[in-house]
Order: structure tokens, then C-alpha cells, then sequence
């Protein structure tokens, strides 16, 4: 198993990724953008491969075991300062955790993580975790952040393990196909200088 960074041709991957992460949000705005005929996934995949934007493969590092994907993880700096304008703009189900990424500017922001199921529980999610933990540091960012769902008992295991914090929540708004209630949940934690 290696961790690489993510390849253009890894964007049906990462979309298929990225939705678990995301707790089906994305595939159900995807849904909302995809062109007549387009299937959301297919629409994510087209991000996903794109040079620009948060879910560019280029903010992506891949695990890989003989030439397959196992898991995937998205990172990039948060602006600073974080200019949230009118909150409006946003889809509703999208503003609190515009509200909570507000709260951590300028710090190296994992948006997405996600391991394939038949590869859970062997380290895959910890490994991708400290080298964009890694990537971070380099990029000269002191504090890592993420959002995580308070009812995601696996992922919350692992960031406590890995020293995230919670510092701040907001009330989800559910949307077809939310598996959780509660609250989105921003953590961080610092990174060595
Ligand atoms: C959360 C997730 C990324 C973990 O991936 P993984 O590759 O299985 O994680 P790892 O093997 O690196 O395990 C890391 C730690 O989490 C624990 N863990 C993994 N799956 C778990 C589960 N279902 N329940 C409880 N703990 C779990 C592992 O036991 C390990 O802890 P340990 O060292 O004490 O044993 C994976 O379950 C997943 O893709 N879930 C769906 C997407 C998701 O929820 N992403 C996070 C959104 S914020």
C-alpha cells in the first residue's frame, strides 16, 4: 500500500469517495447540477478532474495496492480571512458548515476522507490522515481542521486517536439520504512547527 498523490484518472474513484465522505451530500447537489441524462456521480467525477476548485484531484492523495484505490483523502488551506458573505448564496443544507469552516481561516482543511469498504480497518483512513497531516505542515499551515457528523462514530474514533478537538457545532440540515442527525462537528488540532 502507498500513498500517492491522486491522478486525474482516479476521478471516478475520488467522486464515488468523496460522496461517502460527504454523507451523500455531494451526490445530492450533484444531482441538483448534472445535465439532463447525467448521472450525479458522473457529474462528480467531472469536478473531481478538474485543475480548480476544493474536490480538484489536485487537493487529493490516494492509497494504492497494485494499482487499485483503496481510500482517498482531500485537503487544502482554508482562506484567511474567510470572507462568508451572504450565507444565502449557499445551499441551506450547505450553510453550517460554511459557519463552521468560517471558524478555522487559514488552516490546512480535510475535507473529505474515505477508505473503500472491503479495505476498513487496516489503517488505510490513519495512513492518508498523517501524510496530508504532513502536507499541511509543509505548506506551512499550524493548524489542521475537519468537520465530521457527531452520530460518525468510526471517523470521530479515529480523529480523537490522531489529537482533533472539537471547537465548535452546528445543527445539521437534513437532506434525502442524511444518515445523520445531530450536529456537524468542526475540529482541529495543531500541527508541529
Ligand atoms: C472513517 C473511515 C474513513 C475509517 O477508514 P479506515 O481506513 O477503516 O480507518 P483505519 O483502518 O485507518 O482505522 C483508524 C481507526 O479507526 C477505527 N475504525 C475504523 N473503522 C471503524 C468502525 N467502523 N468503528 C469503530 N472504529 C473504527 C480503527 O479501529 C482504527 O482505530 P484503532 O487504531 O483504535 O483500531 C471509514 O470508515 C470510511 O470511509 N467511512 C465512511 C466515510 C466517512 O465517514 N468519512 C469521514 C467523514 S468526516
Amino acid at each position: 500500500m502507498e500513498i500517492e498523490q491522486a491522478l486525474k484518472s482516479d476521478a471516478d474513484d475520488l467522486a464515488y469517495l468523496i460522496d461517502i465522505a460527504g454523507e451523500g451530500m455531494p451526490q445530492y447537489l450533484w444531482s441538483k447540477l448534472a445535465d439532463p441524462g447525467q448521472g450525479a456521480l458522473a457529474l462528480g467525477a467531472q469536478r473531481a478532474a478538474r485543475e480548480e476548485g476544493g474536490f480538484s484531484y489536485r487537493n487529493a492523495l490516494v492509497c494504492r495496492d497494485r494499482g487499485n484505490v483503496l481510500g482517498m483523502i482531500i485537503a487544502y488551506r482554508l482562506p484567511a480571512p474567510y470572507v462568508v458573505g451572504d450565507l444565502n448564496d449557499y445551499p441551506e443544507i450547505v450553510q453550517p458548515l460554511i459557519q463552521l469552516e468560517s471558524k478555522a481561516p487559514g488552516s490546512w482543511y480535510i475535507n473529505a476522507v474515505a477508505t473503500y469498504e472491503a479495505a476498513r480497518g487496516q489503517g488505510v483512513a490513519r495512513m492518508l490522515m498523517l501524510e496530508a497531516q504532513e502536507k499541511g505542515r509543509l505548506a506551512g499551515c499550524s493548524l489542521a481542521s475537519l468537520i465530521v457528523a457527531s452520530g460518525n462514530k468510526s471517523a470521530r474514533h479515529l480523529y480523537k486517536q490522531l489529537g482533533y478537538e472539537d471547537v465548535a457545532s452546528e445543527p445539521i440540515i437534513e437532506y434525502p439520504g442524511c444518515p445523520y442527525g445531530g450536529d456537524w462537528l468542526l475540529m482541529t488540532k495543531q500541527l508541529e512547527g
